[in-house]
């Protein structure tokens, strides 16, 4: 990953391939102003004159590209469209995700044209820390690459350093905090993209505990590793039923992060990722097509573990658990089979109609685990868990479900200052009812209609009455084409959702505090919620 420095030397004279500025349509009309001005004079007119030439808009998606004559640092001048500057406080409500998207293209625009060192100068309106983080995780991401499977050495070299150039006097210890950040994030969620685009003949149960016990290392964060004959005696026979399958050993992973003093007593949030390693359907076997990107489908622990690598550094003042039940849905001669009746964690049968639903039922283990064993203050997953989500919102947006409280708004009001594109889809009450099975408590499908609700549903019977919501990232886990910052394979959605989660979350009073404010009189002790 790229460098990021800040430099109070002017845009103009800093040497670099590419000096980069994303522009608003509104700034290229009538006579520039500010940056551009200045920047049209030492150029002679050269952009006022291409700017005509070339019919460049600055809409939203649009770049030019033109020579600097030799006038300035750097050596080509890249303007990347915004769209309307009139739209900028929605823009800024919404993360700024629309200068992520120019900042990444143009950072991808000028790898591929052999650039090492991008000059990217933000224009007035865009120089507060809010947009220079997003500028710099665009950048940074826009310039991702994932070359491990490949035997040469990549055609061109990658981008070495981005130089964030400042009007002078402007780096405040806020915008050095939030390029930092920025940063961190952008290297966290390259991290996840990593994990994602591996082969998942690499990218095992195993070895995604052994990535989170390298997160775990490096944030000094407390990791617990447990294997087949831990996950039986907890009695997760929903998780075992789908590992049964595959030669791969599971794998239940918690990675811990605990702060000092009063904090550590305060209600957890739980992270849960969904971490099949392999989706090959099971018995209920894939397609082919449908079957090449399931190596993906551990996407959501690969969110989870890569916040928790920001939030190491965050250190936030109440603990944080990622949890994941990693393993493979593989159809071996020992595999799990269509009418099987499995028995959760929390004592629930369900009986088994479809083998390729299968991230609900390791979710399912792990999320009554979680709520049994850590009281959290909220529970949230992220699960490539339906087709149905993606037939419904696209493959840009994530469905968000959970009953209306503290957990749901966090998460959208979260997801829209990351600038991740969430959208609620509801808990339709007469969708449950397509879970109701003839021989067990339970049937993990129902019919094809509403197929992600029914999903979010199946989940909802093993969180109880913790705060919980569940995104769906099946669609914006995966990219297909190039857009802005996000390459083609794994996107790492759902890192900046949480690590903005984790920044505004205040945990709800503890039990205990809870009592001691009810003052002198004593209550008596409440009935433990553990269902065994
Ligand atoms: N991992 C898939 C969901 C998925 C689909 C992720 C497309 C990414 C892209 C999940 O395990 C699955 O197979 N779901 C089934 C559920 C069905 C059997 C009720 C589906 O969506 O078809
Ligand atoms: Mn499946
Ligand atoms: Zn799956």
């Amino acid at each position: 990953m790229a460098r990021v420095e800040l430099t109070g030397t002017s845009a103009f004279e800093v040497e670099a391939g590419f000096l980069a500025i994303p522009v608003f349509e509104e700034d290229l009309r009538g006579a520039f102003r500010g940056l551009l001005r200045e920047l049209d004079e030492r150029l002679g007119g050269h952009l006022a004159s291409t700017v005509k030439e070339e019919r460049f808009g600055g809409k939203t998606g649009e770049l030019l590209q033109l020579s600097t004559l030799g006038r300035l640092g750097s050596a080509r001048l890249a303007l990347a469209g915004l769209g309307r500057r009139a739209e900028l406080p929605e823009m800024a409500r919404g993360g700024h995700e629309a200068l992520r998207m120019a900042a990444g293209k143009v950072a991808r625009a000028a790898q591929q044209a052999g650039v090492t060192a991008l000059a990217l100068a933000l224009v007035d309106g865009l120089d507060g820390p809010a947009a220079a983080r997003a500028a710099v995780e665009g950048a940074l991401l826009g310039a991702y690459r994932f070359d491990r499977y490949r035997s040469k050495e990549a055609a061109k070299p990658a981008l070495r350093t981005v130089h964030l150039a400042l009007a002078a006097g402007r780096a405040t210890p806020e915008l050095e905090e939030a390029v930092r950040l920025g940063e961190l994030v952008a290297g966290a969620v390259a991290w996840a993209r990593d994990l994602v685009n591996e082969a998942p003949l690499d990218c095992t149960p195993e070895r995604l505990a052994r990535a989170a016990q390298e997160v775990a290392r490096a944030g000094r964060l407390r990791c617990e590793v447990r294997g087949p004959k831990e996950i039986a005696a907890l009695g997760m026979g929903m998780f075992q039923g789908v590992t049964r399958g595959s030669a791969e050993e599971p794998r239940l992973v918690k990675v811990t992060w605990m702060p000092k003093g009063a904090g550590a007593k305060a209600p957890p949030l739980v992270l849960v990722g969904k971490a099949i390693t392999f989706d090959s359907g099971g018995l209920s076997l894939k397609p082919t097509d449908s079957m090449v990107t399931m190596n993906g489908d551990m996407a959501g622990s690969a969110a989870v573990l890569a916040a928790m690598r920001v939030i190491a550094e965050l250190a936030p003042p109440f603990p944080v658990h990622a949890l994941l039940g990693a393993c493979e849905n593989m159809p071996g001669g020992r595999a799990f089979k269509p009418s099987d009746v499995l028995t959760a964690y929390d004592g629930k049968t369900v009986e088994i109609t479809n083998t390729d639903a299968e991230g609900r039922l390791v979710l399912g283990d792990v999320l009554a685990w979680a709520v049994d064993t850590l009281a959290p203050g909220a529970v949230v997953d992220l699960a490539t868990l339906t087709g149905a989500c993606v037939v419904a919102l696209g493959n840009f947006t994530a469905g968000a479900f959970g009953p209306d409280g503290a957990a749901i708004d966090a998460v959208l009001a979260a997801a829209r200052a990351a600038g991740e594109d969430v959208w609620r889809l509801p808990l339709v009450p007469a969708v449950k009812e397509n879970l109701k099975s003839e021989v067990a408590d339970l049937k993990n499908t129902g019919e094809r209609w509403g197929g992600a609700i029914a999903a979010a549903h199946f989940l909802n019977e093993f969180v109880g009455e913790t705060p919980w919501a569940h995104l769906d990232i099946a669609g914006p886990a995966h990219a297909s084409k190039e857009r802005g910052y996000i390459g083609k394979g794994g996107t790492g959605i759902g890192v900046r959702t949480l690590v903005e989660l984790v920044r505004a979350w205040s945990p709800p009073p503890s039990p205990s505090a809870r009592t001691a404010r009810r003052g002198a009189k004593a209550q008596p002790k409440a009935k433990g919620r553990r269902s065994r």
